[in-house]
């Protein structure tokens, strides 16, 4: 390896730390292009971001870390995953993996039942994070620690073995299928260790490995415990729900949480009969089919008719401790329900904590909370730290010129009492506020985005905060039109004019905007805003001055679409992980399947660093704290989309799902394909988690 590194997780020598001054030197001479910046834009940016290179151990002066240091990918249809040379990708766990005591291997034609799959590692895997178990000196080690993952949702064309009906796989649908289907959603925690080798395996039995399910019993904490709105007849205080859904993107606390997010939980519900939707229910897309799962036609908790708040006790976030096996997770209500993407968790001077998060809906909006208390470590005042604060939402305005894709913006509280939330307006309680927070977000004027993903804080400038905004297929139309102050739009309906912050009509490709908190406080109520790239296709649209070629540092080797991962190492590497279009035609040509980059956020540069298999979304990243791992969720490996290589019948017509669940290697076998190591009978595609590593055992991206 040619620059080792050194940076502030735990392995620097504060006394070698040589001056700054050479490290700008010795910077500049390791990577010339980065000149214009280090010698001209020393300003707060800079002096943190060489902080995270200036703890140099004593190996003769040669520790810069290369923010990409790798060589990028080219992009790629195929069914397999695509590493840089020099690394290697290595299945971890799988949907179906058996986790927990008493179950079954993965059987590979999906008969597991209901009460197997529990105990199995659940589907979907989406965010992840690693907790290093500790060392005797309180430091996390990078051997052995605890996986926590996600699982957003199933894909029922794999989950399910085919029923009776040639026309549906799905029917007859039955209550042990909702049951199955709720069993394959949540949380898996996990044990792991690295293997001798440097590669990693699974721990099995361990104290800790455990299943959060659709059906695990959960507490509602915060301001709206108890709300009318979140009563009923199974629970008639309001206090305590049956599980987690939609578990998409996550946040972790310094004090070794747990935070899940439950994202398009309205897509479970549905109703039998007949039923005019209530303004809320239409703000957050409850309809009379949902998306499908067929839930609410056997199990009388989907059915809005029959229990019209259970959707209401959906769409928080919820925080997990996962070095305690039985504990209760809780649903905490002072962040607001919405369609909540991840949750960025950073610690302010002083020590409150601030979580940034995204309403992943079309035209929906940004938000963060601030804590009333303060952080302490080892205080067991921590514990519920995210029971009391204020929710804001932000509103993103052009500034002082206009069409300069750059503005000022402010933090607008969502408060009962002010800014129009009150009775007058038809809010009755802060409670309420927070049960219906996209509509108390209407109220006060927030900013339509394009589809707030996930957001990352800058780990070596304080207050600087990225947000990938995926696309917006719904904005410069004409007539144009917004989310109506009294709440009454439908969700995802709006069709908003372009502003400085989503500047292009039709976003086909998405976009990454950052902020900075104005004084660099996390806790400030103003910021200003630039966009640090728009995605495009420079080669299906050569004009570099027409904004779908994307902005310069898009390239017709780097390019990419629809961003939605985001997530920065603890050296400054942002990572861009997308979920968008892989049929590579027209607008996508030549961008191929969902893939992984890296960009140097001080330079602008972008680089693919791994590509997917088919049918896939690369979503959630997680390192060792010494970084010679990274853990990387591929999801839905084999979903049909309108991708290059699905299969077709013999009238040349493309699969369906009621094809491939029939069928079901047909298309993807990933992970399975070649995999010596695979058990089960089938190579039918699977979710999983993927350790991606160095073979020189160097850092990762470096
Ligand atoms: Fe589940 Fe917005 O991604
Ligand atoms: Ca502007
Ligand atoms: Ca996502």
């Amino acid at each position: 390896m040619a620059y080792s590194i050194r940076d502030d997780d735990g392995t620097s020598n504060a006394s070698g730390n040589p001056h700054l001054t050479q490290l700008v030197d010795a910077a500049i001479a390791r990577n010339p292009s980065r000149r214009a910046f280090l010698k001209t834009g020393l300003g707060a940016a800079v002096l943190p971001f060489l902080g995270g290179v200036a703890a140099c151990g004593g190996s003769g002066g040669d520790d810069i870390e290369k923010i990409l240091g790798f060589i990028g990918v080219a992009t790629s249809s195929g069914d397999a995953m695509v590493v840089p040379a020099g690394y290697r990708a290595e299945t971890l766990t799988r949907w179906g993996d058996a986790l927990l005591a008493g179950a079954p291997d993965f059987r590979g034609d999906a008969s597991e039942t209901s009460a197997e799959a529990e105990l199995q590692v659940g589907d979907n895997h989406d965010a992840l994070h690693f907790f290093g178990f500790r060392n005797a000196d309180g430091t996390e080690k990078s051997d052995s620690g605890l996986l926590v993952i996600n699982h957003e949702y199933i894909n029922p064309e794999y989950y399910y073995a085919p029923g009776t009906d040639p026309a549906n796989w799905l029917l007859p649908f039955t209550a042990e299928k909702a049951r199955k289907g709720l069993a394959g959603h949540g949380i898996s925690v996990i044990e792991v260790r690295r293997k001798a080798d440097g590669g990693w395996e699974v721990v099995r039995p361990s104290t800790y490995n455990r299943r959060i399910t659709g059906y695990t019993p959960m507490e509602i904490t915060g301001p709206a415990r108890g709300h009318e709105m979140l009563r009923t007849a199974a629970d008639p205080g309001g206090t305590s729900v049956l599980g987690t859904l939609n578990n998409c993107a996550a946040g972790w606390t310094p004090w070794g949480t747990y935070i899940t997010c439950e994202e398009n939980f309205n897509g479970y519900f549905g109703w039998n009969g007949t039923r005019t939707p209530s303004a809320a229910e239409n703000r957050y897309g409850i309809a009379k089919d949902g998306f499908g799962y067929l839930w609410h036609t056997v199990d009388p908790r989907f059915d809005v008719n029959a229990n019209p708040n259970e959707p209401n006790r959906f769409g928080w976030v919820v925080e997990i401790d996962p070095f305690t096996p039985g504990s209760t997770p809780k649903k905490r209500t002072a962040l607001g329900r919405f369609k909540h993407e991840n949750a960025e968790v950073v610690v302010a001077p002083g020590g409150k904590i601030v979580v940034y998060m995204g309403d992943d809906e079309r035209n929906d909006y940004i938000y963060k909370f601030v804590t009333t208390g303060t952080y302490s470590p080892g205080a067991a005042g921590n514990a519920n730290l995210l029971d009391s604060g204020t929710l804001y939402v932000g509103k993103f305005e052009a500034g002082a010129a206009t069409g300069d894709r750059m503005g000022t913006g402010t933090w607008v509280p969502l408060v009962f009492g002010q800014g129009g939330l009150d009775e007058a307006n038809g809010f009755t309680s802060q409670a309420d506020v927070l049960i219906r927070a996209r509509q108390a977000a209407d109220r006060v004027g927030a900013t339509m985005m394009d589809r707030p993903e996930w957001i990352a804080a800058n780990p070596k400038k304080r207050g600087e905060v990225y947000i990938a905004l995926t696309n917006n297929n719904r904005r410069g139309t004409t007539p144009a039109s917004s989310n109506r102050t009294d709440g009454t739009s439908t969700a995802g309906s709006a069709r908003p004019a372009v502003d400085d912050a989503n500047p292009r009509a039709d976003n086909q490709w998405g976009h990454v905007l950052r902020w900075n908190e104005t004084g660099g406080d996390p806790t400030a109520t103003s910021f200003s805003w630039d966009i640090f790239l728009v995605a495009g296709n420079p080669k299906a649209v050569t004009d570099r001055a027409n904004l779908r070629s994307g902005t310069s540092n898009i390239t017709v080797d780097n390019m990419f679409n629809s961003p939605d991962g985001l997530q920065f190492d603890a050296s400054g590497r942002l990572w861009i992980q997308t979920d968008g279009s892989f049929t590579n035609t027209g607008n996508f040509d030549g961008q191929g399947n969902n893939q992984m980059l890296a960009a140097d956020v001080v330079t602008g540069e972008v680089r693919r660093f791994l590509v997917g298999p088919s049918g896939c979304e690369i979503t959630g990243v997680t390192w060792t704290p010494d970084r010679k791992t990274m853990f990387v969720n591929v999801q839905h490996p084999g979903e049909l989309g309108s991708h290059p290589n699905r299969p077709r019948k013999a009238d040349g017509t493309a699969y369906g799902d009621n094809d491939i669940a029939r069928d079901a290697a047909r298309f993807s076998t990933f992970p399975n394909a070649g995999d010596a190591t695979v058990k089960g009978t089938s190579p039918r595609p699977r979710s999983a988690t993927i350790v991606v590593r160095k073979a020189d055992g160097g850092v990762v991206g470096a």
